[in-house]
């Protein structure tokens, strides 16, 4: 298998960036394939710290990295992305960093109808990174998105825009909001179009020739499953597919390609956002690892919620997304507790159940039932090798792999990229 695909098997924030930032070394080109600037990953090397929300991880260690068709684009974001990253020395060139010509863009319009919803839902909103993601996605299956293809046809795009305002014009009024102003959207998009275009290709063709030349692909997935819009907490989701497949559709591969499926899983469970969460900790030892891990959201900076490490809902992500292996990370901040709880099910009106129940409102009334382990008084934290973990940390990650029904290949001890310890190497696998 010479591909990866790395997706976050919880509800975002597993530390996907860090682990595909240490496998880039190994790979030839790293695709993003869903989602969009909602995503926030964090990538400790040395003494610096790099936060990218739409370049794929891999651009830090300067493989060749694509933007794939699944992922919607707002290119004002991106300019600024580029250029912060290029300010901390990073070199990102159209010989490293391609754009499918058919992302959909996400444009001011999108962002402010996110925002007019979430205010207008008072406390049923999903509370959602405010980016535009929602909207641009539904305009994408609407059949009226902007694409990066007509940034090179700007004066032929009076069809589509008569579309798409139709509807935003529309919705806008439903909200007291002035009609879409075509012509500053015009200009706006006149005046980003020659940076977006220096990217942009037909990648489907450049990753073809990639294959064909027998390297190694790693797919870098966004958000988590349980934020997929088929599979996940619905509607307390995100607007796109999250799971493993979508590496194959977002880039213009077929599903043979997605190769060994690394699912990124943290040794708790966190969420940032409105929405069922059977573990959650509003206690003191939810706040110690809030703090421990510095649990704040990379895009919003708002306090994620935090709790035991779910195994009903790993062992279910795993499934849906063909978990071939996982990368346990953050173990270090579960370091010093007394005892440490695993969910390895739930009871639901009196019923024993295994799964996540499909209905929110289910999803809210299911009592996890745990299982305690005794926790571990040495440290994990900066461990490179197995060898090095405390005896109860090593039977915590025994239980968790049991539990979830599939192997742990990579444990991650600490932020920074070198601290941690490979097992299996998915590349070899
Ligand atoms: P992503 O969205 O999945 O890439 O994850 P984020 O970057 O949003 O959140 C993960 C956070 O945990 C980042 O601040 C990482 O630097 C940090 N992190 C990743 N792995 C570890 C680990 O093993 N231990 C600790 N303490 N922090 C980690
Ligand atoms: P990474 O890639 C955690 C959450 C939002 C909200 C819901 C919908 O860093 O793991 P959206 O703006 O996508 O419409 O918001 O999804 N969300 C994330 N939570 N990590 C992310 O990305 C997220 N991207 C979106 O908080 O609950
Ligand atoms: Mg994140």
């Amino acid at each position: 298998m010479a591909n990866v695909t790395v997706i976050g098997a919880q509800w975002g924030d597993e530390g996907k960036g860090k682990i595909v930032d240490w496998l880039a070394s190994r790979a030839d080109a790293v695709v993003r394939f869903q989602g969009g600037h909602n995503a926030g990953h964090t990538l400790v090397v040395g003494d610096k710290t790099y936060k990218l929300s739409l370049l794929p991880s891999g651009i830090v260690t300067g493989t060749l990295s694509i933007v794939g068709n699944g992922v919607v684009l707002d290119p004002w974001h991106l300019k600024a992305e580029v250029e912060k990253l290029e300010g901390q020395g990073v070199t990102i060139t159209p010989d490293n960093f391609a754009i499918a010509d058919t992302c959909a863009l996400i444009l001011p319009i999108h962002r402010d109808l996110d925002a007019l919803r979430e205010t207008a839902a008072g406390k049923g909103k999903i509370g959602t990174t405010g980016r535009g993601i929602g909207p641009a996605y539904e305009d994408k299956v609407g059949r009226r998105a902007i694409r990066v293809c007509d940034l090179a046809h700007l004066d032929d795009l009076d069809a589509q825009l008569d579309r798409l305002c139709a509807h935003h014009d529309a919705l806008r009024a439903g909200f007291d909001q002035p009609p879409v102003n075509r012509r500053a959207l015009l200009d706006e998009l006149r005046e980003i179009a020659p940076f977006v275009l220096q990217f942009a290709q037909p990648v489907w063709k450049r990753l073809h020739q990639v294959r064909k030349d027998g390297a190694k692909i790693l797919f870098e997935g966004a958000q988590g499953v349980l934020l997929d819009i088929d599979h996940g907490t619905y509607p307390f989701v995100t607007s796109s597919n999250t799971v493993s497949g979508t590496a194959a559709v977002g880039s213009g591969l077929g599903p043979g390609a997605t190769g060994y499926v690394l699912g990124i899983v943290k040794a708790y469970t966190t969420r940032v956002g409105s929405g069922p969460f059977p573990t959650e900790l509003e206690d003191e030892i939810g706040q110690r690892l809030g703090e421990r891990g510095h649990e704040f959201g990379t895009v919003t900076g708002r306090k994620r919620r935090v709790g035991w490490f779910d195994a009903v809902l790993v062992r279910q992500t795993c499934a849906v997304s063909g978990v071939t292996g996982i990368a346990l990370t953050k173990i270090d901040v579960l370091d010093g507790l007394e005892e440490v709880r695993i969910c390895t099910g739930y009871r639901l009106r009196g019923r024993d159940l295994d799964y996540l129940p499909a209905h929110s409102a289910d999803q809210q009334a299911v009592e996890p039932v745990y299982e305690t382990l005794e926790g571990w008084s040495g440290s994990t934290a900066g461990a490179r090798s197995f060898a090095d973990l405390p005896a109860n940390a090593v039977k915590y990650i025994q239980r968790v792999q049991e539990l979830i029904e599939t192997p742990v290949a990579l444990v991650s001890t600490s932020p920074e990229r070198e601290d941690t310890i490979l097992m299996r190497d998915p590349f070899m696998d």
